[in-house]
């Protein structure tokens, strides 16, 4: 559903990725690890639409994506779940779901039941400041945020970064009840055990390059092994 061809992307005149390419077929959960400024999320941002590849190109669902703007990838679908675990501080749990609800065109009761399916806990929050939410439950909310509408592509960043070991666990199960519904998803990650649970395949990043694929099982579980990549 996703083939990035030979991209490069860059800050000004400043490349960071260089001839990136991968590909996401239907109902894939696809990681992708690499260190600090490998530029994991500059890749996201490109596939979302937020940056444009200086050479290269992208196609979602067989469509060209040049010249898409995000906002329109959005509304074919595509779902961008940030680094920086913001969400509407000054506005309840339930406003924030109610514009992910309003942009997507969609029944705010299906919006809620959307979001608590993943965490059914988040209903306790729902008339709370989301400003009042731990760094967990916020990661939660988005995640359940960008299930609201009808998501057909999770791009997810750093999803347990900062966070506590038990709260790892919650990221954990929920990355682990959506790809038992076989949602499509590219999840950046440094958490390696979780990686290792929940990847159909992994991409190595290093210095702006994919240099590694790994889709064999047991590679995939040999966390020492993957740590050599790093
Ligand atoms: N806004 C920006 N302007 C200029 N350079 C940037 C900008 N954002 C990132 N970079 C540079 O691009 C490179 C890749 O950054 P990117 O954020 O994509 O890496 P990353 O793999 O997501 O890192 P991290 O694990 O720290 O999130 C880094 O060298 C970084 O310094
Ligand atoms: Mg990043």
């Amino acid at each position: 559903m996703l083939n990035v061809n030979g991209i490069d992307v860059g800050y000004g005149h400043a490349m960071v990725l260089h001839d990136v390419s991968l590909e996401l077929k239907k109902g894939e959960m696809v990681f992708i690890v690499g260190r600090n400024g490998a530029g994991k999320t500059t890749l996201l941002k490109t596939i979302s639409g937020i940056m444009q590849p200086a050479n290269g190109g992208i196609t979602y669902d067989g469509e060209d994506t040049r010249g898409l703007s995000a906002e329109k990838l959005a509304r074919r679908g595509m779902r961008f779940v940030a680094q920086d675990k913001k969400v509407f501080t000054h506005l309840t749990v339930r406003d924030n779901l109610q514009l992910a609800a309003h942009a997507s065109k969609e029944k705010m009761s299906d919006a809620i039941q959307k979001a608590t399916s993943i965490y059914p806990d988040l209903s306790k929050f729902m008339e709370s400041k989301a400003g009042g939410l731990s760094g967990g439950q916020r990661e939660i909310l988005l995640i359940g945020r960008a299930l609201v509408g009808s998501p057909r592509l999770l791009l997810i960043d750093e999803p347990t970064e900062g966070l506590a070991a038990i709260v790892i666990e919650d990221i954990s199960r929920i990355l682990n009840q959506l790809k038992s519904e076989n949602v499509s998803a590219i999840i950046v990650e440094q958490n390696l055990s979780l990686v290792n649970r929940l990847a159909d395949r992994i991409y190595v990043m290093k210095e702006g390059k994919i240099i590694k694929e790994i889709a064999d099982k047991s590679e995939m579980r040999d966390t020492a092994g993957l740590e050599n990549y790093l």
